[in-house]
């Protein structure tokens, strides 16, 4: 028998290990969007000009690399390239004060990243995401679909119960546990037989690297999930518990349960279209287009219409904001 966070973490495990590094050129993720790196050069160069607030941070703000952003689980290096692009183009001067991090458990996946970067300046550290000891000085840590793929505790409140979802012979059963603290509260607050994440490693990940932060500094977590339980009770329980987890070529991935995290470390959680629409000042709606995502203007889903339709979209159904999406962001301060 075996917990779910086990379950998901011998399934990751022998997955990123199994395939080489195929497998890292085919998340389907924002990753190859450029409208996304794009919001995020935007925001990190409007945050850098408007921090730190001290004399000592503003003089060593002005070195060379002196930035230092972390990308952890960096897939193929495609957003890691996508962004120093785009910070070049709009701040040159931002760009070059920026050592960028990229960091992943796959020496294949880092080597790949790694490649890309040629003329920028870049580290590289091959170690798993919760080995925050080797974090230095962070101005922004990211992760893009990073936090799903971390071996996550599946609990179901029953009564004033809670179980904890294990699996034993190829089939999941519940069995009794004891719970405490943050988590024991928030389970209360659950609707009965519902499986609910509690994404503790996640949880390790970010106070970990919010204690690296430098002056100023901040994390943006990207991931699919949910922020609260209201659209848990919009969905009958088997159906959420379907859905919350899935695998895909036997790789594990659970919704990234962002209303516990926010509970247990403040910060602020908001649908990524806001974020990139924010940064971007535009009206924008989000796409899966040959097995990519993506954002597209107004213009580009009209002149998209046809490929739109052959993915299986109601043109206007998109365009009427009726598509729902589980893509968010978080951010957590200092
Ligand atoms: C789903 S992929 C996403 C890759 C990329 N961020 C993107 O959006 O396309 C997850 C990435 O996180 C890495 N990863 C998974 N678990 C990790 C862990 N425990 N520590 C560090 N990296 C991990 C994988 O090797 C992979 O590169």
């Amino acid at each position: 028998m075996e917990t779910f966070a086990e379950f998901q973490r011998r399934r990751n495990s022998e997955f990123y290990s199994s395939k080489g590094g195929r497998i890292y050129s085919s998340f389907r993720t924002f990753a190859h969007s450029l409208k996304f790196a794009e919001a995020n050069a935007v925001e990190f160069a409007a945050r850098v000009r408007s921090t730190p607030d001290s004399e000592a941070g503003r003089r060593a703000n002005k070195r060379k690399g002196k930035l230092r952003i972390y990308e952890i689980g960096v897939g193929d290096g495609s957003f890691a390239l996508n962004f120093l692009k785009a910070l070049r183009r709009i701040n040159s001067e931002v760009e070059e004060r920026t050592t960028y991090i990229l960091w992943d458990f796959s020496e294949k996946g880092v080597e790949l990243a790694a490649g890309k970067l040629e003329g920028f300046n870049f580290e590289t550290v091959v170690a798993p995401a919760w080995d925050w000891k080797k974090m230095r000085g962070a101005t922004c840590v990211k992760c893009n679909e990073l936090l799903d793929d971390l071996p996550t505790r599946m609990l179901v409140r029953r009564g004033l119960r809670a179980n904890e979802v294990v699996r034993e012979g190829g089939k999941f059963l519940e069995v009794e546990t004891q719970l405490d603290g943050e988590i024991a509260l928030f389970m209360e607050g659950m609707p009965e037989g519902y499986w609910v994440p509690a994404p503790e490693m996640g949880l390790e990940c970010i106070l970990g690297w919010k204690g690296k932060l430098a002056v100023g500094g901040w994390i943006d977590v990207f991931d699919y999930g949910f922020a609260d339980a209201e659209g848990m009770r919009m969905l009958p329980r088997d159906v959420w518990n379907a859905a919350i987890w899935r695998e895909f070529s036997k790789q594990v991935t659970v919704d990234v349960n962002f209303a516990f995290l926010k509970r247990c470390v403040g910060g602020r959680v908001e649908p990524q279209k806001d974020y990139v629409e924010r940064a971007l000042g535009k009206d924008l709606w989000e796409v899966d287009v040959g097995g990519k995502l993506d954002y597209y203007s107004y213009e580009e889903v009209k002149k998209n219409e046809k490929k739109l339709e052959k993915e299986g979209y109601d043109v206007a159904v998109l365009l009427a904001g009726m598509e729902k999406s589980d893509y968010l962001h978080m951010e957590i301060r200092r």
